[in-house]
């Protein structure tokens, strides 16, 4: 067999983008409540506060919330042993700062582990995708804050010390690298919580690529971040010595558009600050040798960093490295060279790939090149795919059914690449698709960019019934899982 006995394979999705209930239950307002939707032409935009009048795609989502048995039981259907979902922040501390946990939040997310154990899914569990409390935004400033590390250190001791005989698996913080992928105020938002003031009293919808950013405090509140993950994973380890903590990254995989030496260089420097700098710290448990450099280079004073920290860097390695692949760039020094976006950052455009609607350059081979280089720099590290997957506009038959076969030609190649991985000696553990079923797009806040094998009946313009139904690609990937990916 290529894939290794006991492979997990499943799916993953984030609290915010599938939930909804926004409000109920005591759940407090986290950042992705404050998004209004976009499309692939047309940004997001960002509304203070909440406008009766405006469309919150996470406000409702899929409704999760009140469908997860039936969800649970599809993905049972295809086959998995694991299934990955966030917690939400804001339903166990709806202020991030209550002196005490919100019980009603709590006994969800015991109602949904019991439901995976029924099903026997193991569950993963990101302890932050994107879902920072709103209020830590205003009152704090996100993770540009210290006292921040410990509000959720304090959110981390709640969940591992309630769900501790339910979930093995944890992340942390999903994609922590989001902050070094632009320049720009997004990372800053999703990934750290934080907004420059004008911004928060804005009284217009503000474009997130408008949002300002200043370099010095994201790359301090990243740090900050390092050291509250750092911390947690010291914790849950002695809370539960089983535990498997992982981190979470956003891998964009670059190349050099050309031979140029100087292309090369470049390339390396992209590959270094996007993917590498979070990675090394969080695996090897320091900022790599360039790290002070570039910082340097970018105007960044580190006097932040402090040995108290390095110490706890050095102690709260993670158990494992996860992260997204979804698509590959290029990097060039050359004027004029085309480029393309996708996931949040932008690149040089490759001349031999095609990519998505959404301008995704769809490259399964980079997804083994990024695995072997992970097994090389992390030797002996299990590694794990915990996202991946095709957006796509999805159009469905008068009888009902839906022909995505795009999206199962996508999958398939790229198990195809993981396999050759496996058989090359790559320590890979797991996959757990992107988005198995429909939800509300991160990038763009679209229903419409789906990337289920299981249809949800919701539409940008707020109809749908919310009802489920089975794509061409749920029984295409219910054979990949019962076969241990040996049917593609
Ligand atoms: C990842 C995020 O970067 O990409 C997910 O962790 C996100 O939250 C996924 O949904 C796909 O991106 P998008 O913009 O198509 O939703």
């Amino acid at each position: 067999m290529s894939f290794p006995k006991g492979f997990l394979w499943g799916g993953a999705v984030a609290a915010n983008q599938c939930e909804g209930a926004y409000l109920e239950d005591g759940k407090g307002l986290s950042v992705p409540d404050m998004l209004l939707g976009g499309d692939v032409n047309t940004p997001r935009t960002f509304l203070p506060v909440t406008d009766p009048n405006a469309f919150y795609p996470s406000h409702e989502a899929i409704d999760f919330y009140h469908h997860y048995k039936e969800d649970i039981a599809l993905f049972a259907e295809m086959g998995w042993n694991v299934f990955r979902l966030s917690i939400n922040w804001g339903r166990i501390y709806p202020n991030g700062d209550d002196a005490e946990p919100n019980e009603a939040g709590l006994a969800f997310y015991d109602s949904v582990f019991d439901e995976c154990k029924k099903h026997n899914i193991e569950p993963l569990v990101t302890i932050c995708h994107y879902e920072i409390p709103w209020a830590i935004v205003t009152k704090y400033g996100g993770f540009s804050n210290r006292a921040v590390i410990d509000l959720f250190v304090k959110y981390c001791e709640t969940i591992f010390r309630r769900y501790k005989d339910k979930v093995k698996y944890w992340l942390t913080f999903n994609e922590i690298n989001i902050a070094c992928m632009g320049e720009g105020g997004i990372g800053n938002l999703y990934g750290l919580g934080i907004m420059e003031e004008e911004d928060i009293n804005a009284t217009e919808p503000i474009k997130l690529s408008d949002l300002k950013s200043n370099r010095q405090r994201t790359f301090e509140a990243l740090h900050n971040e390092f050291v509250a993950s750092a911390k947690a994973v010291i914790l849950g380890h002695e809370i539960n010595p089983d535990f498997m903590i992982g981190n979470m990254i956003c891998h964009i995989t670059v190349y050099p558009l050309t031979p140029d030496p100087k292309d090369v260089l470049a390339c390396t420097v992209e590959d270094n600050m996007k993917n590498n700098l979070c990675g090394d710290v969080q695996v090897r448990g320091a900022y790599p040798i360039w790290a002070k450099k570039y910082l340097a280079e970018k105007g960044v004073d580190t006097s932040y960093m402090t040995e108290e920290d390095a110490e706890i860097l050095k102690k709260g390695t993670v158990d494992f490295y996860t992260f997204s692949y979804y698509m590959s760039n290029c990097v060039t020094t050359h004027a004029n060279a085309e480029t393309t976006q996708g996931n949040m950052s932008h690149g040089g455009k490759n001349p031999y790939l095609k990519a998505s609607d959404w301008g995704w350059q769809i490259d399964p081979d980079g997804l083994e090149y990024t695995l072997e280089f992970l097994a090389d720099r992390y030797p002996g590290v299990p590694l794990m795919v915990v996202e991946n997957g095709f957006g796509a506009f999805d159009k469905v038959e008068e009888d009902g059914s839906i022909h995505d076969d795009y999206r199962i030609s996508y999958f398939k190649s790229h198990i195809e690449s993981m396999k050759k991985a496996c058989e090359n000696g790559v320590p890979l553990i797991g996959y757990t698709t992107w988005g198995p079923i429909d939800l509300v797009s991160a990038g763009t806040g679209q229903y419409a960019k789906r990337y289920g094998f299981i249809y949800v009946d919701r539409h940008d313009d707020g109809t749908g019934d919310f009802s489920r139904s089975r794509k061409d690609s749920f029984f295409w990937y219910k054979k990949v899982c019962e076969s241990n990916g040996e049917v593609l």
